[in-house]
Parts: C-alpha cells; structure tokens; sequence
C-alpha cells in the first residue's frame, strides 16, 4: 500500500492532522495501536481556546461542540481561603470554551471519512532519513507495510516515532514534580459556573466540569500515591478542606464515576522534524495540566502541520516542512512557561518550605492588585497566538 502521509496514533492530534489533509486532498493512513472504545475511554481535560475552536470548525467537526460546549467567560482563583476571578472577557475580551477532549476525539472520528486502522501491534517507522520511508505494522499475526512520503508521530509521550530517532539527535528538556493530580468525575452539577483553582497549605484542588450536570474533581497527591487509598468519602473531605467555605458549603457530591491519578511532568523534545519523520503533540512535550494547555498545544501543532505537508504534497514546496520545528516550538516553550507558572503559584511544594509559600502568597497578591498581571493570565490561559 501507498499513500501520501502514515500519521501514527489517533488521539486528537493524529485525528485533527487525518481529518486537515483529508479535506486537502492529501493521502494519509492513521495507525492506532488501541481499539476505538479504549482511545475514547480515556478521560482527559477539557478547555478550548478559541484556535481549538476555530482548528475543529475547519475541521467540519465542530456542530455538536457549538451546540454543547460551555462559554467560560474567566476563571476563579483560591489562596487559603481568599478568592480573585481573573475575568477573561473584560480583561481582554477572550474567552474558553468548557468541551471534553473525549468529546472532540469523538467528533473527530466521526468526521473522518477514511478509515483509521485500530488495534495496530508492533508499528515501526523505517528510512525517514532518505527519500522512500515506510511504516510496518502488525495485524492478526500478518506484517503490513505503507510507503509513504511523510510520517507524522502523533503517538503521544509512550509512542514509537520519539523512540525511533537516534537518541544523539534528540535534546530533552524534563522537569517532573513530586505530586499528581487525583481526579474524579461525578454525575453532580460542577459547584460553581466558572473552574475553580484553588491553592491550600493541604496541596491544590481543582473544581471543573464537563456539562451542567458532570463535574471533574482533583486534589493534588504525593506522586506515589495509591488510589486505592482514596475512598469517594476520603476525596471528598480533603476537597472541601482546600476551598473556600462558601464552595465548599455549595459542593454537591456523589459517587464517582472514573477516579485515576496522573502524575504531572513538564517535557519538551527538541527539533522535532528528523528528516521525513515529524512529532507533534504528547510525541514532542508535555505540560502539567494546570494552565489547561496540552490539548490546545497538540491542535496547534497539527494545524502547521497540516499546512506544511499540504504545501508540501500540492505545491511541491519544502518551506512549510523546513519551518516547522522552528516554528511550533516557539509557542511550545511559552506554554510550557506559563503551565510551570500555574503549577508553581498553585501547588504546595515541601521543600520550598515557608519561604516558597510566602512568595506564593506574593505572587497571589500581585495578581489580585495588578491589571496588568491578570491580562497576562489571560492571554495566556486564552490561547497566544500561533
Ligand atoms: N503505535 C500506534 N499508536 C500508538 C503507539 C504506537 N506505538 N503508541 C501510542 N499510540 C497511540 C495511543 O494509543 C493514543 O491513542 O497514540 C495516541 C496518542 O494520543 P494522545 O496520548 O491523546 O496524544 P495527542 O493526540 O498528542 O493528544 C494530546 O492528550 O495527553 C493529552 O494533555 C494531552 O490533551 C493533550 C492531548
Ligand atoms: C479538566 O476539566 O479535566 C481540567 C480543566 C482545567 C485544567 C485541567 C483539567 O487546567
């Protein structure tokens, strides 16, 4: 078989650059190791910035996120008790939007007309160093092989396309955290109309949603945590510990539906175009999930993406390709910058000690007193431009 690009992996990244090429008239085969019901049974975060929003439009994938998904006009923010909305819409008149990323991976899948090749075994990218690369894969004991032009690693932090380039022409750039995030999600009205971070001598919590009636929970936990030791009651308790009375007073609660701790990791691969082989989204960084950025990173990485192999194919021209890593990393640094910054105000971290948490409190003070600071909040949690 044949075709223009193999894109590896069909989270949101691979789905959204598939479904780019596909209305470009571009070839491309999508490779997933995972069945359709396991990617969609992942739970993950749910903040659009508009780039998102607009990407899923050009997408013509977008009907139901318009019809479903939820205006946020600002966020709230907690410090021991005392609370600051950092009002996006008056500040610089943004906003996000409240959409859950299983739900774009589903509406990005149904907008696909090709088929995705599900529950690929042993995927392997060959001689993207020359002109002819290849893809091979494993399906019902049988090997298959797809020539191509281009391959895209979509393939997320775990996959096989980062881990194929000589590990001497990758820099990384890592900085992990002693915490995780325990998340719950629960079939409750979310308690307030705005996500709610909240940071508390106890760690941080964070109170978001994914409709009118399902809220996501967390708390911030040790990274060895077991969440076996987190009965629904034990959660419950310490999250209410972390917020402000009045929200915890509000809080409605209830069995938990998904309960799961992620650990959190900020992480960028450098370059990430290796002759025929691009990385893109979780392939390429990771950013702890506290500014709301990885999914709105992956989408944005994949629309250059898109336009460079679609300028590449069509028009025969390399500009596109010899720009991308360049240019996606840009933006991949300050969101990385601005995800540690969250992570950093935000978190107890004990070996800063009472001197960290003083400049916390700072930091916290300045941003409830300057316009100026809560602008830069907001552009940045909003979405900068590409
Ligand atoms: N072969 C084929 N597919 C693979 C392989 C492999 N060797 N390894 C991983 N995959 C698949 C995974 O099963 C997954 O479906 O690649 C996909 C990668 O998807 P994601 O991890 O969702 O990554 P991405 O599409 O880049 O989306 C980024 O996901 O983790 C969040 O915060 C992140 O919201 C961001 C988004
Ligand atoms: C979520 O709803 O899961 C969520 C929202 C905002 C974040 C992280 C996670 O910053």
């Amino acid at each position: 078989m044949r075709t223009n690009v193999v894109i590896i992996g069909a989270g949101p990244a691979g789905l959204m650059l598939g479904r780019l090429l596909e209305l470009a008239g571009v070839d491309a085969a999508i490779l997933e190791r995972k069945s359709p019901d396991y990617v969609l049974g992942r739970i993950r975060a749910g903040v659009l910035e508009q780039g998102t929003i607009d990407l899923m439009d050009r997408a013509e994938a977008s009907t139901r996120l318009h019809a479903e998904g939820l205006i946020h006009h600002g966020i709230d923010l907690s410090f021991d008790g005392d609370r600051q909305r950092i009002d996006f819409s008056a500040l610089i008149g943004r906003h996000v939007m409240v959409y859950g990323q299983t739900e774009v991976t589903r509406d990005l899948m149904n907008a696909r007309k090709a088929p995705t090749i599900y529950e690929a075994e042993d995927v392997e990218p060959h001689d993207f160093d020359g002109k002819s690369p290849y893809v091979t894969y494993k399906q019902g004991g049988t090997t298959h092989r797809i020539d191509c032009d281009y391959i895209a690693g979509c393939d997320g932090f775990h996959g096989v396309s980062r881990q194929s380039v000589p590990q001497t022409a990758l820099t990384l750039y890592e900085r992990t955290y002693p915490f995780g995030w325990l998340g719950i999600l629960v079939d409750k009205p979310p308690v307030a109309d705005e996500l709610v971070y909240a940071h508390h001598e106890r760690g941080f919590a964070l109170c978001s949603q994914r409709s009118p009636t399902r809220s996501r929970y967390y708390v911030q936990v040790p990274v060895d945590e077991n969440v076996e030791a987190w009965s629904d009651t034990r959660f419950w308790d310490e999250l209410r510990l972390r917020l402000n009375p009045e929200t915890a007073e509000n809080l409605q609660t209830g069995p938990s539906i998904e309960k799961s701790i992620a650990p959190l990791r900020s992480f960028v691969a450098e370059p990430l175009r290796f002759g025929r082989l691009f990385l893109a989204g979780d392939a390429a960084h990771i950013v702890p999930p506290t500014g709301a950025k990885g999914l709105n990173l992956a989408m944005s990485d994949v629309a250059t993406l898109a336009d460079a192999l679609i300028e590449a194919t069509i028009e025969k021209s390399s500009a596109g390709v010899d720009a991308y890593s360049a240019k996606v990393l840009q933006r991949i640094w300050k969101a990385e910058r601005f995800s540690w910054w969250m992570t950093s105000l935000l978190h107890t971290f004990p070996e800063t000690g009472a001197f960290g948490r003083r400049i916390q409190r700072a930091e916290f003070d300045y941003l409830c007193g300057s316009q100026t600071a809560q602008q830069s909040l907001a552009e940045n949690y909003t979405g900068l431009p590409s």
